[in-house]
């Protein structure tokens, strides 16, 4: 089905003074923990990664809710972007975790990796807004990149093209043969538009708006099915 869906895999946003690069050596320090972590369990990694990536936009969410009642003033729109991405992040979770469980030691780095990353997202946030904007769309460039690499496994047979879950296919409205192919070309255009959006949201916080900017499309979400249980939604 979706084989088609177009976005450009070759986004990377140039870092340009500190605050840039420090995002960069951030999220390249993550990727080399995660690649000696996961090595090629995608299906493993993707359950334990979206549990880290449905943070920052709550934690965004959260303090410029805050900000702007302390300034009374509106928020263009930020607030549901963002709430919104972690709202997306977390069906990609409810749909991993369908395809891979994950083991007794995974729940407990879930565990310890919310404590420091959730403290430490909300702390850079409050310093630098722009920097944490660059970070996640650092760490989506990467996800694009995961996930890449996840569809060559299944492509090359190493990972098996299982039906699509019930809530992937609900949620990405799905026809009823999709498989896990066309869940991973979803999910990885939903990352693509989080990237785009958030390395936009941190050039307007510096007041750069690069030339030929561009947003990857956002594919379509059964929005109505995000509050129900796993069950329901089947
Ligand atoms: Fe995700
Ligand atoms: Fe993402």
């Amino acid at each position: 089905m979706t084989n088609e869906l177009f976005i450009d895999l070759s986004v990377h946003h140039k870092p340009r003074g500190f605050s840039d690069h420090f995002a960069l050596g951030f999220t390249k320090l993550l990727r080399f923990c995660a690649d000696t972590f996961f090595a090629k369990r995608y299906g493993h990694r993707a359950v334990v990664l979206e549990t880290v990536a449905a943070v920052p936009g709550m934690v965004g969410a959260t303090i410029n809710h805050l900000k702007c009642l302390r300034r009374m003033t509106d928020d263009n729109g930020w607030i549901r972007t963002l709430m919104e991405e972690a709202e997306n992040e977390r069906m990609h979770l409810m749909t991993f975790v369908e395809i891979a469980r994950p083991t007794l030691f995974e729940r407990f780095v879930i565990i310890a990796v919310q404590w420091v990353f959730y403290v430490a997202f909300f702390l850079l946030y409050l310093v630098s807004a722009k920097t944490a904007h660059r970070v996640v769309g650092y760490f989506e460039e990467e996800a694009v990149i995961s996930y890449t690499h996840y569809l060559a496994e299944i492509d090359e047979g190493r990972s098996a093209n299982v039906p699509a879950p019930a809530i992937a296919l609900r949620y990405w409205k799905m026809p009823a043969n999709a498989t896990l192919r066309d869940v991973v070309l979803l999910v990885r255009a939903d990352e693509a538009h989080h990237r785009d959006v958030n390395h936009g949201f941190s050039n307007e916080l510096k007041g750069v708006a690069p030339a030929g900017q561009v947003i990857a499309p956002y594919p379509e979400h059964d929005l109505e099915i995000v509050g129900l249980s796993r069950k329901e939604a089947a």
